[in-house]
C-alpha cells in the first residue's frame, strides 16, 4: 500500500475539489436511466395525445364523387360506378344513388337481373330500394347524398346518408 501523497501548500485534493465527481454506480446509472426513460416516455405520450383531436385522414376531400352531367343519364337507367360502389338510378321525378356495400361486414353486392341486391358474403339480400328482405344485414343499403357541383355536374357525397326514398331533381 502506498503511502498518501503530500500536498502542495495551497492545493486541494481531488475529493475536495467541486468539480470532481465521485464515478456512478451501476445501480446510481440504473436509477437514472429508468427515471429519463420515464420522463421520456411521458413527454413522448403527451406530445402524442396533442395530436389525437387532429384526424389523420380528412374524409371530407375524398368524399365527392362527380358522376357526370345530368343529361348524360336517361330517364329509368341504372349506372354503376365500380370504384366507389355507387348505383345512381335516374327516374321521372329525378335521381337517387344507393351504395352497393353490404351492411353486415362491407361486402360489395351484386344486382341481380330483376333489380334487387343480393350480398355473396353471407347471403344478406336487399330489395330494389336497398331494403333488407334477407339477414344478416342489420339495415338496408345506404343512400347517399346527391347534388350538382357550380359547374352543372352531379356529385354523389359517399360519406353522407340520406333517409331512403330521397329523389335529388337536378
Ligand atoms: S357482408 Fe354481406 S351478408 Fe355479410
Amino acid at each position: 500500500m502506498q503511502p498518501p501523497r503530500d500536498k502542495e501548500p495551497g492545493q486541494t485534493s481531488i475529493e475536495q475539489s467541486e468539480r470532481f465527481k465521485p464515478p456512478a454506480t451501476r445501480r446510481d446509472f440504473l436509477g437514472l436511466a429508468a427515471t429519463w426513460s420515464t420522463v421520456v416516455a411521458f413527454v413522448m405520450a403527451m406530445l402524442g395525445s396533442l395530436r389525437l383531436p387532429m384526424p389523420s385522414v380528412f374524409p371530407e376531400s375524398d368524399s365527392k364523387v362527380k358522376l357526370g352531367r345530368p343529361e348524360q343519364f336517361s330517364v329509368g337507367s341504372s349506372t354503376y360506378f365500380s370504384a366507389q360502389h355507387i348505383w345512381l338510378f335516374r327516374e321521372e321525378k329525378g335521381f337517387h344513388a344507393i351504395s352497393s356495400i353490404c351492411t353486415h361486414l362491407g361486402c360489395i353486392t351484386e344486382r341481380t337481373a330483376n333489380g334487387t341486391f343480393k350480398c355473396p358474403c353471407h347471403g344478406s339480400s336487399f330489395d330494389a330500394d336497398g331494403k333488407v328482405t334477407g339477414g344478416p344485414a342489420p339495415k338496408g343499403l345506404v343512400w347517399v347524398q346527391l347534388d350538382v357541383s357550380p359547374e352543372g355536374g352531379l356529385v354523389a357525397d359517399i360519406l353522407k346518408e340520406v333517409p331512403a326514398d330521397t329523389v335529388f331533381d337536378a
